[in-house]
């Protein structure tokens, strides 16, 4: 069995990060959401990875390499342009081969993995297992009716769902997937939909089986489901402290401090990740926050929120919540008189002031 994880595609709804970034790379608890996916389909004993690459592609290969680092195979396999799931799975055919194959959508994450899912797709013989999750907002995803436990229909982002089953970006196939993406057309939106590929496949009467997952999933597109993501993922890190923690700081509960990290007359109170190189001066990191590598963080409050490599906080006066940070950003601040706000923000940001 193979993998093929998609990591092409434009983070329209990530803006103004995904402007410099592609959005598989925005780190979840310190970690690309990307590498979360290899390491599912490499828990599931599956070596031979390819992955689908976009505009973005050359960042991609430079996190991501020949996969040694996770002991897997990676194949890169460029698409020209973001032309649906159905066209990434077609162009990837020759990797594929005859093969089965879990696609994995690069921006998804699943807390529990997928090894047993690998294992129910083995052994039930089905041409195509798709994963399914209520949701709440449903006509955000491809969305699926059953009738007595079988898939009947599946449309993508309808604006009258039939149901909550929301499609998760896990999908397992044989070949026979092949012959369903080279027969269906570009939807209104002008992409190859996987969601009319499986339809095909479900109306040439091959077996398509349903698993309705009850764990956590996230589809990262947004910024609330990132910091959810964020959320989840921390609670599973073990406490570990690699830097230098003076005595008169407090570190609470599950803390990662990296290797080369400081942390002076600070309160870290966990869940919270605290990346290489980072300062953290007479301030507080409260629960959920993830902060990356070489980041200056002095006299200030921030909880539940990322902060991207190489940020500078300092004396910002009120605590920062609920906040995503992309590379390099300033906030600090000024004594210049007249005081104001003085800003320089790239397209599609948000700031909310007090
Ligand atoms: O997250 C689950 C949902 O994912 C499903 O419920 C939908 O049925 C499915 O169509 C998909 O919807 P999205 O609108 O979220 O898909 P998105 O365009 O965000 O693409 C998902 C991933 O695939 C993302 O990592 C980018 C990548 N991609 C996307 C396209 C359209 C490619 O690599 N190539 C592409 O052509």
């Amino acid at each position: 069995m193979k993998g093929l994880i998609l990591s092409g595609g434009t983070g329209t709804r990530l803006r103004p990060i995904t402007y410099t970034s592609a959005k598989q790379l925005v780190p979840v608890a310190n970690k690309p959401i990307l590498f979360y996916a290899i390491e599912a389909i490499r828990d599931a004993n599956i070596t031979d990875i390819g992955i689908i690459i976009g505009d973005t592609g050359e960042e991609v290969k430079l996190a991501v390499g020949d996969g040694s680092k996770w002991g897997v195979n990676i194949t890169y396999i460029p698409q020209e342009a973001p032309l649906g799931l159905a066209h990434a799975v077609k162009i990837a055919h020759d990797f594929i081969k005859d093969d089965d194959f879990v696609m994995y959508l690069g921006d998804n994450l699943i807390k529990d993995g997928i090894n047993g899912l690998v294992e129910e797709f083995k052994q039930t013989n089905c041409n195509c297992q798709i994963l399914l999750s209520h949701v709440k907002e449903p006509q955000h995803f491809g969305v699926a009716e059953l009738s007595d436990g079988k898939v009947v229909c599946l449309v993508e982002k309808p604006k009258e769902p039939k149901s909550d089953l929301a499609l998760v970006g896990v999908y397992m196939f044989d070949k026979s997937i092949f012959e369903a993406v080279n027969v269906i057309k570009p939807s209104r939106r002008n992409e190859l939909e996987i969601t009319d590929a499986i339809q095909y496949l479900i109306d040439k009467r091959y077996v398509v089986h349903p698993h309705i997952i009850d764990g956590w999933w996230k589809d990262t597109g947004r910024l609330e489901d990132l910091l959810e993501a964020n959320r989840i993922m921390l609670k599973l890190i073990e406490r570990r402290i690699d830097g230098d923690v003076d005595d008169i700081s407090q570190v609470l509960g599950k803390v990662v401090v990296e290797e080369g990290a400081v942390i002076k007359e600070s309160t870290i109170r966990g869940p919270a990740i605290i990346g290489h190189s980072t300062k953290i001066i007479n301030s507080y990191i409260g629960p959920f926050t993830s902060v990356h590598d070489s980041v200056l963080i002095k006299s200030s409050e921030i909880e539940h929120s990322i902060i991207l490599a190489d940020c500078v906080i300092n004396d910002i006066g009120s605590r920062m919540e609920d906040t995503l940070l992309g590379r390099n950003v300033k906030v600090y601040r000024s004594n210049t008189k007249p005081k104001a706000y003085r800003l320089m923000v790239g397209d599609n940001s948000e700031i909310e002031v007090i």
